[in-house]
This record gives structure tokens, sequence and C-alpha cells, in this order.
């Protein structure tokens, strides 16, 4: 009765999460150390201004007169939001979407027809598996180098590019690395764009969340024929659950009016995103400059708690993220899964083993946007076990035992 595709949608618990479940079965609290839910931490968009927002938002909604792209006051507003940062993006090449996962397939359903190829990083978030089973299009992973600060290797990069390649993704601030790409590897991915033709899929969910600088270097304004421009409001105010994201594009003329009429018809056939929420959102770019700006110091604060924590115990070696809310700490031999489980069952603590997110050798991935009082409560926990683990029984944690 089933499609093929249907039949590899599914996705089984793993060992970690049964653990988690068995845990909490037995009424055990477990620290998760790992969500993206920002919500969940203590960071939530004020409540009475988000009312007053909503309410106006669903007068000025009353009459349902859908647009393609969306409101184009919204796509104006979101067009601001770029001209604020430097960047030029045309509100009439703005598509609004119910977040940047449905714009990842939007994307892809553009550029590629079955079988083609879109290069991805590894490691990453899982998030392209099942958008590219549903699209049908190949993944083909390119390494961030964790020698090289997690840094691309741009001719490496270009030696995977083959006659089916159609785009490259690039996500900066990376999850779960923190990597944020320089201006030298945007300007080289940009060249490698140009002379194969290819699109750039840039993510930048992350964008507002830097730590130790104040500028994302951008692909967009780059000499690459056709870059899309991935964001929304899930991260960047915390409003995961309005649904609110969106694609830019810019790059050469003709490409991006061909890529405009054809995204059209796809949003048309569903059209984009609740209205109520659209009307609202130049609103919400208004009052939650102050939020975002806010929600990113406080970020910043808990990065520098981790920090603290990780550099004065050097329980284990780890990069310091550039963006983002993870980071990725390297056990330099141990077996990441059993050290994950052990943690979960001796701390109460779920963090990732790094094979979570396609990562080579031995990681341990970990949400440092946490409460403060709790980042004070389970690090000194985590590291004290972490530390144990390497000192006390490296022998048990051994990848070969
Ligand atoms: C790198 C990255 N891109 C995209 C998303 C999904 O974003 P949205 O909530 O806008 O769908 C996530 C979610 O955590 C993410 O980590």
């Amino acid at each position: 009765m089933f499609s093929h595709i249907a039949s590899r949608l599914h996705g089984e618990t793993n060992a970690l999460y049964r653990l988690r479940d068995a845990l909490i079965n037995q009424s055990i609290p477990v620290r998760d150390l790992i969500s993206g839910n920002i919500n969940d931490q203590g960071f939530v968009f004020p409540q009475d201004r988000l009312e007053e927002i909503l309410v106006r938002g669903s007068r000025q909604s009353k009459i349902y007169r859908p647009d393609s792209f969306g409101r184009i006051q919204a796509r104006e507003a979101v067009s601001e939001f770029y001209n604020n940062r430097g960047v030029s993006l045309d509100p009439g090449n703005i598509l609004l979407t119910p977040g940047t996962s449905l714009s990842y397939w939007y994307c892809f359903k553009i550029l590629a027809d079955e079988g083609d190829e879109i290069l991805c990083p590894q490691p990453s978030y899982p998030l392209f598996d099942y958008i590219a089973l549903l699209s049908g299009v190949r993944l083909v992973p390119y390494s961030l180098d964790e020698t090289k600060n997690w840094t691309m290797d741009i001719d490496r990069l270009e030696s995977l590019i083959s006659n089916r390649s159609r785009a490259i993704v690039l996500i900066s601030p990376h999850n779960p690395t923190g990597h944020v790409a320089s201006p030298e590897e945007i300007a080289g991915l940009s060249e490698i764009a140009l002379r194969h033709d290819l699109a750039i899929i840039s993510d930048e969910v992350f964008s507002e969340f830097l730590i130790g600088r104040k500028v994302l270097p951008r692909p967009a304004g780059s000499e690459a024929p056709l870059i899309c421009t991935l964001n929304g409001f899930s991260k960047m105010f915390a409003l995961p659950g309005m649904k609110f994201g969106w694609m830019a594009l810019s790059g050469e003329q003709n490409r991006v009016r061909q890529a405009m009429r054809a995204l059209e018809i796809i949003s048309d056939t569903f059209l984009p995103v609740n209205e109520v929420i659209q009307a609202a959102s130049p609103e919400i770019f208004r009052q939650g400059e102050s939020v975002r700006i806010d929600f990113a110091l406080r970020i910043g604060e808990c990065w520098n708690i981790a920090e603290r924590y990780l550099e004065s115990t050097g329980c284990c070696s780890y990069i310091k993220p550039g963006g983002g809310f993870y980071v990725t700490l390297h056990l330099d031999g141990l077996d990441e899964e059993k050290a994950a489980e052990y943690i979960l069952n001796k701390n109460h603590i779920l963090i990732h083993p790094g094979y979570f997110y396609d990562m080579k050798s031995s990681h341990l991935v970990l949400s440092f946007v946490q409460k403060p009082e709790i980042l004070r409560d389970v690090l000194p926990a985590l590291t004290t076990t972490l530390s144990d683990l390497r000192t006390r029984h490296p022998g048990n944690f051994n990848k070969d035992v």
C-alpha cells in the first residue's frame, strides 16, 4: 500500500534515549544538556509584548488575501533586517516559509532533480537526511577539518563536485561545531560555486548568536550565481512555535528571477505562512530587537560559564565555538557512546555522542544554552566524570573494548 519512501520513514529509539526514558519512568529527573529548544532554557519572548503584537496582527489579517511570496510588509521587514547588517536583499526576492527546514526542501526542489547531488557539511545537525529522502536528492558530505578549527577544505570540497552537483550547503554558525566561516572561506566557496555553476544554500539560523565577533560573513553579495539565504524567528527571537522563516535569493538576475518564478508556484500550491504571524512580523522585528540583543548577551554569558569549567578542569579538549548553541568535546579515543550512556546513568545528564552528527572518532556534543544556575549545578559533575573516564577508567571506555 505504501511508497518506498514511506517504508524508509521510521525512526527507532536508540539506546541512549531508551536509557533516558527508563530513568524518567523511574521518576529520576534527567538534565537535558542538548535540546535546541531554547524556550525550555528560560529564553522566552516577553509574553505581554507578544500578545499585544499578535492581537494587532490578527486585526490586520481578518480578511484573507494571500500572497504566494508572503505579505510584502513582512518581506520588507526581512529586507530591512539585512539592510541593518549591511546586506542588500530585495524584498521582491524573498519568500516567506514556515521555517528553515521547509526552506531547505524548497531549495532542493527547485535546484535538483531525482538523483542530483547537494554538497552538505559533515559533521552536521541531523536535519537533511529525511528532507533529501523526501525530495529525492543525494547528499554528498564535505568534511569540516577539526585539526583546522573545523574549517572547510575548499580544495577537497571542489574535488567532490560531479556533473550531478547542484548546490553547496553552508551552515554558519555551524551546528554542532560552532564554526563561523571566515570571509576567506566564503570567498573560496563562492569562487567554486561560480566556476561550477552551483547555488549556495546559506543556513544562518544562528546568525544572531556570535561569540567573540560582531559581524557574520555571508555569501549574499558574493560572485556565486545563486545564493539562497535562510533564516527565521525560531532561534533569532526564541519563537520556534510561530513557524515563521524565509529564504532570500540573490546572485545573477536571471537566475534569481527563474528561481522566484518556480518558488511562486510551489508556495502558491501550499500558501506560505499563517497570516497573523505575517502581519505581526514587522513589529516582532522592531520590538524584538532589544529581546534578541538580551538573548545574545545571555547566551554569551552561558558560554563564558561553560568555558570556565571546561578550561579549569582540563577534562577534555574542544574548539571554542564562534557562534551557535553547541560545543563539541573531543574524547581522545574514548568510546563516545559508552561515555554518553555512562554520564546519563551516573549524572543523569543527557548529552549526545558525536556519531549522531556524523562526526568521526570520539566526541560528545552539548548545548551550553542553559539557565546559568543549571550550568553551575551540572558542569562540575559532568567535567569530573569526564576527567574520571580519561584517567581512572580508560580501559573500559576505549573504542575497541
Ligand atoms: C543548523 C540548523 N538549521 C535549521 C534548523 C531548523 O530551523 P527552523 O526551526 O527554522 O526550521 C535547525 C534547528 O535546530 C538547525 O540547527
